[in-house]
């Protein structure tokens, strides 16, 4: 088999087999297939796209490339949810403990920010003290005590996904629908759970700007994890504007711990109750206004809560944070954002928003930068709202004043304000499911 020919193959519109997509994941990790072919195989997919096959296929070859996580010394069924990434996303620090609370097992792996998007492992790691590595053993025994655990992905998994997507990055094949499902799912076959919930996220601070674009990608996903054995389910949910009123990791942290008292925003609390039922009902814990139910009730009667600060406690975060959540540190520095005129707020480019509490501190500039976990953006109104010139819309927070300028017009460009009130958007747009979407 020559790499030349699938390319070609590719590129003309036809589809690969399983051995040739075998041939070519297996051939681009051990390094025989160069980043040159490879990088021409990716464009081909971008502009050709690839069969429900070809995307099974090649997210069965991408998850095996690595180790494949055996959770079976946990016990009962283990469910996985994954967001495709978001300004303000701090769902998993609440939807794995409202699950875990309502009896059913998570063993997440997450990762760290992304570009302009938060990561789960970056928040947690802002409870002075939490660790989020873990030898396996902690980590079954930790899920197996108190239903849940959330950490680092483990460095052997996927390690086709790694390199194709450091690839991708450089040669404008993020992009790409079919690729985005592969990369995705392959990571959750390989973390080895029973059921998958799925955030895709659609908006101006998401990867997929319209409904149309999140609901494809969802159901290419769904159908990848139900065709692996994986019940799966999507939702997709808004993101044109940030999630929650904070943005940046301790602000974040404080605020899931809101959720979890039953005192979160509106938004935040919807999203993160749907998610949370999606996950129980894949789990069989009864139909989905039941599960709805459920959430409810551990919010109302604290047992989420307690499930968080169990995890916070056992993975060395000091849950003295969790009770008294003004324990977290401060930003050095806090700044008054104000409005430039008088409006309703119409638009927040979202993406900017994010760009904006990475210059104070709260994200990556590369690698290897660190991050001020105390840093961010606090929310004061939000697309919707009415305000009058001068007034405060956000609040900053960052470890040197000299942040705040180019934040503040990053955060000010992202800004839409005009006369008219603009139209309300839903939280959630779809569910999708093998069966197909609702909407
Ligand atoms: N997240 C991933 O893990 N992979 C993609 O390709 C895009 C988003």
């Amino acid at each position: 088999m020559r790499m030349l020919d699938l390319i070609a193959k590719k590129r003309d519109g036809g589809s690969l087999s399983a051995e040739e997509i075998h041939f070519l994941v297996k051939g681009y990790v051990d390094g025989t297939i160069p980043d040159y072919q490879m990088s021409a195989f990716l464009m081909a997919v971008y502009f050709q796209g690839m069969t429900e096959e070809e995307t099974v296929a090649m997210t069965l070859e991408t998850a095996h490339s690595g180790e494949m996580a055996d959770l079976s010394a946990i016990e009962g069924i283990k469910v996985d949810k994954h967001s495709t990434g978001g300004v303000g996303d701090k769902t998993t620090m609440i939807v794995v403990p409202m699950a875990a609370a309502c009896g059913v097992k998570v063993a997440k792996m997450s990762g760290r920010g992304l570009g302009h998007t938060g990561g789960t492992v970056d928040k947690l790691e802002s409870i002075p003290g939490f660790r989020t590595t873990l030898d396996q053993k902690e980590f079954f025994d930790i899920v197996n005590r108190i239903g849940l655990s959330v950490i680092g992905q483990s460095g052997n998994l996927t390690p086709a996904d790694k390199k194709m997507y450091a690839l991708r990055d450089v040669t404008a094949t993020v992009e790409s629908i079919p690729l985005i499902a592969v990369s995705i799912m392959s990571k959750k076959l390989a973390a080895g759970s029973d059921c998958i919930v799925l955030d895709v996220k659609t908006g101006s601070g998401a990867f997929m700007k319209t409904v149309e674009d999140s609901i494809a990608l969802a159901r290419e996903m769904v159908s990848i994890g139900t065709n692996a054995g994986r019940k799966t389910v999507a939702l997709i949910t808004d993101m044109d504007i940030p999630l929650g009123f904070e943005i940046g990791n301790s602000l974040e942290v404080k605020e899931a711990i809101r959720v979890l008292k039953g005192e979160g925003p509106e938004d935040l609390t919807a999203v993160c109750v749907e998610l949370a039922a999606n996950m129980i009902h894949l789990a069989g814990k009864g139909g989905m206004e039941s599960c709805r139910e459920q959430v409810k009730q551990v919010i109302a009667d604290g047992t989420a809560l307690k499930r968080f600060r169990d995890m916070v406690e056992a993975q060395g975060g000091d849950p003295a944070c969790i009770d008294d959540p003004e324990r977290f540190p401060k930003a050095a520095f806090c700044y008054e954002v104000r409005a430039q005129h008088t409006g309703y707020i119409t638009h927040m480019d979202t993406e900017a928003c994010g760009i904006a509490s990475c210059l104070l501190g709260a994200g990556r500039e590369t690698k290897e930068s660190s991050i001020d976990y105390a840093a961010g953006i606090t929310l004061k109104k939000k697309t919707g709202d009415y305000v009058t010139k001068g007034e405060v819309v956000a609040e900053f927070h960052a470890e040197k004043e000299a942040f705040f300028k180019e934040a503040e017009l990053r955060f000010q460009e992202a800004l839409t304000i005009a006369s008219n009130p603009p139209e309300k958007k839903p939280f959630i747009y779809a569910r999708v499911t093998a069966d197909g979407v609702e909407k």
